[in-house]
């Protein structure tokens, strides 16, 4: 499903991932650990195709993703690629709605089929009444999950989560662990996440430490 193939990335002189191999099986959840500083950040964004490594491949579904150039890299990203960041990063100006229509505006999809997908998503993730509400009007939590939802949308084939619970309470936590297990469950997706979450790492097929710019 994913083949991380000796990915070396540098900025400037900082040599920050030094061959960097990885494979993930599909439906696998695979928890990527390391100190702060390590490169689990930089990876996630190699492997979600949002940065270019300096060396190496990434297959994906058996497709090499950086042999593409930029425009069909993000329409291939758009279709497969789903993420939750740390800190949600949704739209402060627009609606929890809104902000999970917005990959399938993107993909240029006509509203009459984006919008009822989107509200069948909220609507499962526990956030039917909330779906008009603006990220500021949302707890911490329910942000987390219009994140979800929005990472969901064009339905992923893979989902990457850079410390989703990093922000979130015990109880949060707990739900957004439930969640990505579900997701698994229901939608055979393949997981990658980088957490310091120790309950989050506990629900993941395998651990695995980033050290030096290298995996241990
Ligand atoms: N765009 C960038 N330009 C320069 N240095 C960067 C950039 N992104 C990350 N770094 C550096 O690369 C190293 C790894 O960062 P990162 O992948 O964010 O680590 P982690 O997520 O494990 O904390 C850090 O030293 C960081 O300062
Ligand atoms: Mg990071």
């Amino acid at each position: 499903m994913i083949e991380v193939q000796n990915i070396c990335k540098s900025f400037g002189t900082l040599e920050v991932l030094k061959g960097v191999n990885l494979s993930v099986k599909k439906g696998e959840i695979v928890a990527i650990i390391g100190k702060s500083g390590a490169g689990k950040t930089t990876l996630l964004q190699i492997i979600g195709t949002l940065d270019r490594p300096t060396s190496g491949r990434v297959l994906i579904d058996g497709t090499d993703v950086f042999a593409m150039k930029d425009r069909e890299l993000a329409s291939f990203r758009n279709r497969h690629i789903g993420f939750i960041f740390q800190f949600h990063q949704l739209l402060p100006e627009f609606t929890a709605l809104e902000n999970v229509c917005i990959p399938a505006m993107i993909a240029r999809e006509k509203e009459s089929t984006y919008k009822p997908r989107a509200e069948k998503l909220l609507t499962e993730l526990g956030l039917a009444e909330r779906m008009n509400h603006k990220p500021n009007q949302l707890s911490g939590g329910e942000k987390q999950r219009v994140a979800a939802a929005r990472a969901l949308m064009m339905n992923p084939t893979i989902i990457l989560a850079d410390e989703p619970t990093g922000s979130l309470d015990e109880k949060n936590k707990r739900e957004l662990s439930d969640l990505l297990l579900h997701l698994r469950k229901q939608y055979g997706q393949t997981i990658l996440l980088v957490t310091h979450d120790k309950e989050l790492a506990a629900i993941s097929d395998r651990i695995i430490e980033i050290k030096d710019g290298q995996i241990l």
